[in-house]
């Protein structure tokens, strides 16, 4: 499957969905840039390569390739720093410098409410979840193709009743980056190349930000309030994906909660 041939998309994430995005776009073709603070992403890479039909590059047909790039994207000297290594991460894939698609999907979401809420994780919440993505869109903006993509990672719990009030900064984080992606929806760098932003908001699903933080009960109970009984897996979410970028541009602007019903 060469959907994504001749395609250099930008993950931000290795674990959880952006293991999940990284694996399904790599194997239809993609050239992927995938990014983590910790070695996940060259775990995940390795482990690719490895079990790859070629041992260096994706799927033999089309010779796409993948490669991690180690970030702490949390500031505007980062978002730039990991902008330069992307850029030349295409060029050496071949496709010239450009992002087809950026997939902001990195995040992070401490359990700590109103009473234990410290200024140091406030503003890491806020620095991981929207200024480094936003300082990230702002550098790659010239790299990214024409009729390209901007995918945002939201939660269904900015729209959810039932969010619970240890999601305060993280909360925060969410709604500021639905926001802003509504303003890279009109922004003129961007529309008047037909780059469009979309965000996918997930409902629970069976990641280490989920599973780690979650009691058995409480993992019970969301599924009792899911229609089809279970947490969603982040394949549930990889379909979205492709379906978004084969969308085009007049998704610009979506919220789309992927959550199988449980936030409606
Ligand atoms: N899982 C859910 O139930 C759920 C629900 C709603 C929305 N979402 C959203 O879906 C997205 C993916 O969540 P997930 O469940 O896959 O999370 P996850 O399993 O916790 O994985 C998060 C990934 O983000 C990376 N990351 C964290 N801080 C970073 C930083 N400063 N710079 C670059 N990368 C960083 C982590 O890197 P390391 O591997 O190095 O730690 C990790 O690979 C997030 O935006 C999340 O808010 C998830």
């Amino acid at each position: 499957m060469n959907t994504y041939s001749g395609k250099t998309v930008l993950i931000t994430g290795s674990r959880g969905i952006g293991e999940a995005l990284v694996k399904n776009l790599f194997a239809k073709g993609a050239n992927v840039i995938v990014v983590s603070p910790s070695p996940s992403s060259e775990t995940l890479v390795a482990t690719l390569l490895t079990s790859s039909s070629n041992a260096t590059t994706g799927d033999g047909a089309t010779n796409n390739k993948i490669v991690a790039i180690r970030c702490d994207l949390s500031s505007a000297s980062s978002a730039s720093e990991l902008a330069a290594k992307a850029v030349q991460a295409s060029k050496d894939f071949g496709t010239h410098g450009t992002i087809h698609h950026l997939i902001l999907c990195a995040a992070i979401a401490p359990f700590v409410d109103l009473g234990r809420i410290e200024e140091d994780e406030w503003n890491r919440v806020l620095a991981v979840n929207i200024t480094g993505p936003v300082f990230l869109v702002k550098a790659l903006t010239p790299s990214i193709a024409n009729d390209g993509s901007i995918i945002i990672f939201s939660t269904s719990g900015t729209f959810s009743s039932g969010v619970l009030p240890v999601y305060l900064p993280y909360m925060a984080s969410k709604g500021a980056i639905n926001q802003v992606a509504r303003m890279l929806a009109k922004e003129p760098l961007l529309v008047s190349r037909g780059i469009s932003t979309t965000v996918i908001s997930p409902g629970t699903i069976a990641t280490d930000m989920l599973l780690g933080q979650k009691t058995e009960a409480e993992l019970a109970a969301y599924r009792a309030i899911s229609p089809y009984g279970r947490l969603g897996e982040p394949d549930d979410i990889t379909k979205v994906v492709d379906a978004v970028i084969s969308g085009g541009k007049w998704l610009n602007g979506a919220n789309i909660p992927v959550n199988g019903g449980m936030a409606v």
